[in-house]
């Protein structure tokens, strides 16, 4: 990884780290065990990596950090509540995220199902109430509306609901490139676009690349998360490892093999440099970040 990225990544994890801790909603406050669960599973855990890529965004289109700790937020409270549901019995049914105890084995299934529920809602709220976004509310309305249309059905819980009905079924890879774009690529999508929505007077065709980039990213981040299911460790992943073949998932290298899924990876991060080539160095963090995601070991 570039050093420059290395050190960038600290700075925009103690960043986001810092603003999420400031919008949850303090354990003294009723509900405690609800409020407890929330702070439990969104501090102090994950890569950030869609808030990451949030300001990376922003440091390209040279946007201010403060203006984008909203969208990093709630991109990752939507993030958060995605894993608590994905964890839960009736889903992947794991005891095991970021290195520490799933939501429902720590409390309970009642309360992770409402962890995620407060989640998202707080994701929102965050969106429509912060101030430091400093932008008008017709951009505000875009913004939330990038949100919840990656969210929602025909986003991140349209890729779950595909997911979970491909159990034990072989999908082709046209099929199986729909539901990763939708179930992690979705939000990845728009934790890019939010940011280039705060640049009122892009030249369109910019922001097109960027969402291209972004579209290619979010493919190659699943891809990579199959194969390190496959060929990692549980202790290094912080999860489970083995758990997709475990439940029969269909999954990259299910399909093509671990040397085909790391060939499908390589090419969709060259395809993300290609989408940037507009660019100059402001871009460098970006280009970086395509590569961090599939060479990294979690
Ligand atoms: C895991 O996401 C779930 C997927 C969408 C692949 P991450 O690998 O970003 O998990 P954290 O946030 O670092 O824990
Ligand atoms: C999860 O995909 C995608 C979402 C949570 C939306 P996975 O089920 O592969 O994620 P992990 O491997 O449990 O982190
Ligand atoms: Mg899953
Ligand atoms: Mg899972
Ligand atoms: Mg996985």
């Amino acid at each position: 990884m570039s050093n420059a990225l290395k050190e960038y990544i600290v700075t925009a994890q103690n960043r986001v780290e810092r603003a999420l801790d400031l919008r949850l909603p303090s354990e003294k406050i009723l509900p405690h065990k609800l409020h407890q669960a929330m702070r439990y599973t969104v501090l102090d855990g994950g890569k950030r990596m869609r808030p990451l890529l949030t300001y990376c965004t922003g440091k390209a289109l040279g946007l201010d950090e403060a203006q984008l700790d909203a969208p990093a937020c709630a991109v990752e409270l939507i993030h958060v509540y995605s894993l608590i549901h994905d964890d839960l019995p009736a889903m992947d049914d794991d005891d095991l995220r970021r290195g520490k105890a799933t939501c429902h084995i720590a409390y309970d299934e009642a309360t992770a199902i409402l962890t995620g529920d407060a989640l998202q809602a707080l994701a929102f709220e965050v969106l429509a109430n912060d101030t430091a976004m400093n932008t008008d509310s017709l951009n505000r309305l875009k913004m939330i509306t990038t949100l919840t249309k990656a969210s929602g059905s025909q986003g991140m819980v349209g890729g779950q609901a595909i997911d979970l009905a491909s159990v034990g079924t072989m999908l082709n890879l046209p099929e199986l490139e729909n539901m990763h774009i939708h179930k992690t690529g979705a939000l990845i999508r728009a934790s890019v676009n939010m940011a280039v929505l705060l640049k009122t007077d892009i030249d369109p065709v910019l922001a097109k690349k960027l969402d291209h980039y972004a579209k290619c990213i979010g493919l190659s981040f699943q891809v990579k998360d199959d194969i390190l299911d496959e060929e990692s460790d549980t202790a290094t992943l912080g999860k489970t490892q083995g758990k997709d073949q475990q439940n029969d998932k269909p999954t990259y290298p299910a399909l093509l093999g671990l040397a085909g899924a790391k060939q499908k990876a390589q090419e969709l991060h060259e395809q993300a440099i290609a989408s940037l080539s507009s660019f100059g160095k402001e871009a460098d963090l970006l280009r970086d970040l395509s590569l961090y995601i599939i060479q990294r070991t979690y």
